[in-house]
């Protein structure tokens, strides 16, 4: 299943999250991905794995143009030339002549974004990149950028889960065209909240799937993009058959109550890691 962005690219509807996986695991993890039908990676120059995704890339059976690949720039890029250079990098680090989808990692000043964001649309004028968009960005970060951008931004990539379901962040988005990216799907280090949660069993147990496939399944019907990260190859298969059934309109509300408006990872209004000249 696809999604088309506001530039007409098409991007599959979830992907493979990579944070934390590192070296052999992440090789692996790719392979086994890639081998059981997922078509969508998710990196980033900060995990230090875009060479294990590139080579897991290279060395699968699928061809390189059915893969949608994703890096992120990090947050020391400051200028346009440090970005112009921080992606020709990526490029050769991922074994490839494009990139699908490369995003601003985390927003600094808006002075800072519009810099970086030059040097992504020339690279997407260069064919280097094909679409282009930020993560944790909040709404005033994506109005300010969106002001003095050549391209529009066609995703944002956030914190998004059960216990932050961002359905207003969503709303804006839908309203500028652009498409919600779910990371830390299932709470990243507080998973246990996701498979212990009575209701998402209690979902799960009517169509036979775990309380993991319950949200994937949830962020799908919502038409946010999940990025549940695996190493493990039976959980990486497990991710992917979220396919096969749908949530009623009940079960969907079931969920939407879960919401606490609680965070794992820092608000990005108040975070300032990697910036080395706020
Ligand atoms: N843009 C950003 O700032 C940002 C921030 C965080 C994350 N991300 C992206 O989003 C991806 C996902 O977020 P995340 O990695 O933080 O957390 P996550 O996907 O919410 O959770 C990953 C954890 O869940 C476990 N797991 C996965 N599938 C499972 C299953 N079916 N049953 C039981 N446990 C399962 C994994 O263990 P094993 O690996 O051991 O199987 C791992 O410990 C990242 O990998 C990254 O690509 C982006």
């Amino acid at each position: 299943m696809n999604i088309t962005l506001n530039n007409n690219e098409e991007i599959p509807a979830l992907g493979l999250g990579t944070w934390r996986a590192r070296q052999d695991d992440v090789y692996k993890a790719v392979l086994k991905a890639l081998d059981v039908g997922y078509r969508h990676v998710d990196t980033a120059v900060v995990y230090g794995n875009e060479e294990e995704v590139g080579r897991g890339i290279s060395d699968s059976s699928v061809a390189r143009d059915e893969v949608f690949l994703t890096t992120k720039l990090w947050n020391t890029m400051h200028t346009k030339e440090d970005a112009a250079g921080q992606i020709d990098e990526c490029l050769a680090r991922l074994r490839t002549d494009y990139l699908d989808l490369v995003l601003i990692h985390w927003p600094g000043s808006y002075e800072r974004n519009a810099a970086v964001w030059s040097a992504m649309e020339a690279a997407v004028d260069a064919g280097k990149i094909k679409s282009i968009g930020v993560s944790n960005f909040n709404i005033h970060h994506i109005h300010a950028l969106a002001e003095n951008a050549r391209i529009q931004p066609a995703v944002n990539q956030m914190e998004c889960h059960i216990s932050l379901q961002n359905t207003r962040l969503q709303e804006y988005l839908d309203s500028k065209g652009m498409v919600l990216e779910a990371y830390a799907p299932f709470k990243s280090d507080r998973i246990k909240d996701v498979l212990d949660n009575r209701t998402l069993k209690e979902i799960g147990s009517a169509y036979g799937k775990t309380p993991t496939q319950i949200v994937l399944r949830w962020l799908l019907q919502r038409g946010v993009v999940p990025l549940p990260k695996s190493v493990t190859p039976s959980r990486i298969e497990e991710n992917l058959q979220v396919f096969d059934f749908a949530l009623t309109d009940d079960d969907m509300l079931a969920i939407r109550k879960l919401n606490k408006g609680e965070r794992t990872f820092p608000e990005p209004d108040n975070v300032d890691f990697g910036f080395v000249h706020l």
